[in-house]
């Protein structure tokens, strides 16, 4: 006969929430510090709930990231449980994604950003919690500035390259190494993000507008590629064309570039200890162009479940708990990673580490999307055609003018009867 005591323990056992004690696999970060600053957060959520999280290694590139896990969801795989996904991929991988809206509390989703929210529902699903934005912003060195007697950061782009030519020709003396600018000119999504800013600072639309028509092919669109060819080989270095966002990174924070473009996440690593350029960094909106205005484009990742996950229940926990306010917050002050929580571009302790968010918080919020929404499942060869175009100008095979041609041309070929 079993005592009273024993009784009760069997009780409490039969009460007590599961220590499900699961494993799951994330496909989170890996640029910069993103791999460590995620598993920090999941080691917390795994101690205090007694499961593992396997933060798998991933590609750097976010096209790369994509193929692969195009590859796994369209073959039913179930090995990755959670995925970190672009904001332009709701489109293209949202059919195998599970639906959040039932699984997480309207409360906790209605404290993001409403547009990324939206941007991330496809079919009438919530395929993705908003995690981190993002937005292109520029980096100066602030001592170069003061040394070569500028007030404050450039304004337009002609005014960044004729203050990139000058620091660079003063700097060359003792460092032939040195850079007026870089930024992401290789072929790939990151040159789509670039030159979507270049492009809408010149007033050239956005590729394809929110309607679907195609919009490229302008005198503004020719007039943006004219100038940035000519940034190539003299303000920025012919090897930009093969820069991502890391490749220009490691150039600036060794201290060989006056100006870079960048997302958020390069500011904490150029003041971490060790940085050659830690104190020496000041970020700002980017230049405006013929416009009259600058422009960032909305960049940032969200947290998503596979939707064959056999750990369904844990993964929804994992994220939740990833994408709420403290968690947000520990990765604002320690990756610089842009929260998604409005109310936290007023927090006192992210503002003292991260102090451009405060100024800022309208480029973020203000940031243009790129054309994944209206392109849907077609948005990849969208981006590959206008970044193909963009690159071949940047690479001089071919003029502006083709290459705008030829881009209005094969965009209608991808758009066929329609998006
Ligand atoms: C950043 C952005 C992402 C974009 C990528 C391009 O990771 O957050 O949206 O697609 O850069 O390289």
């Amino acid at each position: 006969m079993k005592t009273t005591a024993a009784l009760t323990v069997l009780a409490l056992f039969a009460a007590a929430p599961a220590r499900a004690g699961v494993t799951l696999s994330f496909a989170c970060d890996s640029t910069g510090k993103g791999y460590d600053i995620c598993k920090a957060g999941t080691d917390a959520w795994a101690a205090k709930t007694g499961n593992t999280v396997n933060v798998i290694q991933v590609p750097n590139e976010t096209g790369d990231r994509l193929g692969l896990y195009q590859q796994q969801l369209a073959a039913g795989s179930s090995d990755v449980d959670v995925y970190m996904i672009d904001v332009v991929w709701p489109g293209l991988i949202g059919a195998h994604l599970l639906d959040l809206k039932p699984l997480v509390p309207d409360k906790e989703v209605s404290a993001h950003f409403p547009a990324i929210v939206q941007n991330n529902t496809f079919n009438g699903k919530l395929v993705g919690i908003p995690w981190f934005t993002d937005a292109g912003v520029l980096y100066s060195r602030s001592d170069l500035l003061a040394k070569y007697g500028f007030h404050g950061p450039p304004k337009t782009w002609d005014e960044l390259a004729a203050m990139a030519k000058k620091i660079q020709d003063g700097e060359r003396a003792a460092n032939p190494l040195f850079q007026g600018f870089v930024f992401q000119g290789k072929n790939y999504e990151g040159l789509t993000c670039d030159a979507l800013e270049w492009l809408t600072s010149f007033g050239g639309g956005t590729i394809i507008d929110p309607s679907g028509k195609i919009t490229i092919k302008n005198p503004q669109t020719v007039a943006m590629l004219k100038t940035v060819q000519g940034w190539v080989g003299t303000i920025a270095p012919e090897a930009v064309t093969t820069y991502a966002e890391e490749e220009a990174r490691n150039v600036w924070q060794a201290g060989n570039a006056a100006f870079m473009r960048n997302w958020p996440y390069a500011y904490a690593l150029g003041q971490a200890e060790g940085s050659a350029i830690k104190g020496k960094i000041t970020v700002s909106a980017l230049p405006a162009g013929a416009s009259g205005h600058g422009a960032s484009t909305l960049g940032g990742w969200q947290l998503a479940v596979n939707a064959k996950s056999k750990h369904a229940k844990e993964s929804v926990e994992l994220i939740r708990y990833l994408t709420g306010p403290e968690e947000e917050k520990r990765r604002a002050i320690q990756g610089s990673f842009s929260p998604t929580i409005a109310s936290l571009y007023k927090d006192p302790e992210i503002l003292a580490a991260t102090p451009f968010f405060g100024p800022l918080y309208d480029v973020f919020v203000n940031a243009v999307a790129r054309p994944a929404t209206v392109t849907k499942a077609k948005y990849n060869q969208a981006s590959n055609a206008f970044a193909n175009a963009v690159y071949s100008v940047l690479t001089k095979k071919q003029t502006p003018e083709e290459a705008v041609n030829a881009l209005q041309s094969q965009l209608a070929r991808v758009k066929g009867k329609g998006w």
